[in-house]
């Protein structure tokens, strides 16, 4: 069945007391409106559409910047769900399949639990996602009439007994599309809030004589982000969660609770990864590799057998092939090193390709920068970059090449050749001493000068 994702967003998120749409605050490094758009990917969509109000043009961009295939609309007034869904219908055109409504402030529904609800279609018109409340609280209360759904009733529009119901509406919902919008046209804002509750489609629906059903989820699925505090919970409750699938997964941490992951994470098995070590989004792990303590890595595919850190900074467009080294205070970006290559201490390679096996030294610098434009730099196999070369892009050293310590090299290196750039070393014999007798020498009589 194709489907589009209708992702509302429009909403500002006035106790986020924030000048950035709520829902482009992030939770594992992406924003939140990202976590409900990789959920809805397990149904495979045709369409995803986003209905922005608030920081419309913020919003758009991130959620393309997530999936191109994002297409925003505008909600220029929030005035009820079932409007903000109603604002997708051109965005719907030529569109036949089924419609997924979800909310770009509820980050953790699963994809099994989508893929649930789809199943559930199978035999429903209408298919809502409802949870057993802990504290039902102001939530729309589901009716059932044995496993229908007759209708949702919001909290402000409930007599008694339907508040005590504790089967909540999560607000997810899933139908035929063009059904969907028929419905969505069909609600008015006749009710307490003076609103345009999407909830009223399923009486409308059945009505009609269609069918409609709620299946549950946990509540944790289902939970909401309206301030910072429950931004922080959410970002703990994520963090745990990526954890237990790491174990889960086979990967070692040695400290699970001081490591961070992002949301689109990826680690191999018997990968251990040590203590304080931070992923940011785009990053993955192959089998095997040992990530040490207090590393920070970012966008990059790191081989089978690598090792990382410690405090190494791994960054955007780095690709280390299998058993590449990267030591303590090393900084790797937009760089490709090949099998077996080693950056053992204090270096930056930027910008740059190393080929295999090739050693490069303490304190290496790739010069990649002259304050205007970036330069590549590019090393061969099996060359020898010795301490403290500065390696000024554009500029390239061939195979099996090596640099002199302390170079500046300016200029391409041909295979094989050694590059020696540094002032030449002059010896004066027993002048060290005679300069260190004439310094004493100084000292003495300005004490005696100074009493
Ligand atoms: C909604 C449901 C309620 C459910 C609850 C779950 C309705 C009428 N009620 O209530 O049954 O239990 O969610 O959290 O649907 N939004 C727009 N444009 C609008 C209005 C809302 O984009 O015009 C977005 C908001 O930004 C928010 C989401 O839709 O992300 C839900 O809206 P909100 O006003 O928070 O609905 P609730 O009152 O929580
Ligand atoms: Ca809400």
């Amino acid at each position: 069945m194709a489907t589009a994702l209708i992702v509302l967003a429009a909403g500002k998120g006035t106790r986020m007391k924030s000048d950035m749409p709520k829902v482009l605050h992030p939770i594992a490094s992406a924003p939140m409106l990202a976590h409900a758009i990789r959920a809805g990917a397990a149904l495979d969509p045709e369409r995803i559409i986003v209905v922005a109000g608030h920081g419309a043009d913020a919003v758009g961009k991130a959620a393309m910047e997530f999936d191109p295939r994002a297409q925003i609309v505008l909600q220029e007034e929030q005035l009820g769900t079932a409007h903000a869904v109603a604002q997708a219908t051109t965005a719907l055109q030529g569109f036949s399949g089924d419609a997924v409504i979800l909310y770009g402030d509820t980050p953790f529904v699963t994809p099994d639990t989508l893929t649930r609800m789809a199943e559930a279609r199978k035999t429903s018109d209408v298919v809502v996602l409802g949870f057993e409340a802990a504290d039902p609280g102001r939530y729309g209360r589901l009716i059932m009439a044995g496993t229908a759904l007759e209708r949702i009733v919001e909290f402000k529009d409930a007599n008694d007994e339907e508040r005590s119901v504790t089967f909540c509406n999560s607000g997810i919902i899933m139908a035929d599309a063009a059904r969907l919008m028929d419905l969505v046209s069909r609600v008015t804002n006749e009710n307490a809030a003076g609103e345009y509750y999407l909830t009223d489609i399923v009486a409308l629906a059945r009505a009609d004589g269609l069918s409609a059903t709620a299946i549950s989820c946990d509540e944790s699925e289902t939970l909401g982000i309206n301030s910072r505090a429950e931004l922080a919970a959410a970002e703990a409750a994520f963090q745990d969660r990526a954890r237990a699938e790491a174990l889960e997964n086979g990967t070692t941490l040695l400290a699970p609770d001081t490591v961070f992951f992002a949301l689109d994470t990826v680690i191999g098995r018997d990968t251990v990864i040590e203590q304080n070590v931070v992923f940011g989004l785009g990053v993955t792990v192959e089998t095997g590799a040992h990530i040490r303590a207090f590393s920070h890595i970012e966008d990059a595919h790191i081989a089978r057998g690598s090792v990382v850190g410690p405090f190494a900074r791994v960054r955007g467009g780095t690709e280390l092939s299998e058993n590449v080294k990267i030591g303590n205070f090393v900084e790797v970006k937009n760089a490709q090193l090949e099998e077996g290559v080693k950056v053992n201490h204090l270096s930056y390679v930027g910008d740059a390709h190393i080929g295999q096996a090739t050693n490069v030294g303490a304190g290496t610098i790739t010069c990649n920068y002259d304050g205007v434009l970036k330069h590549r730099t590019t090393v061969g196999e099996r060359a020898f970059i010795g301490s403290n070369t500065m390696l000024v892009a554009p500029v390239s050293v061939g195979d099996e090449a090596m640099t002199a310590s302390g170079s500046v090299i300016t200029k391409d290196v041909e295979p094989g050749a050694l590059a020696l750039a540094r002032g030449q070393q002059v010896n004066k014999p027993g002048l060290a001493r005679k300069m260190m007798t004439l310094l004493k020498a100084k000292k003495k009589k300005r004490e005696q000068e100074t009493g």
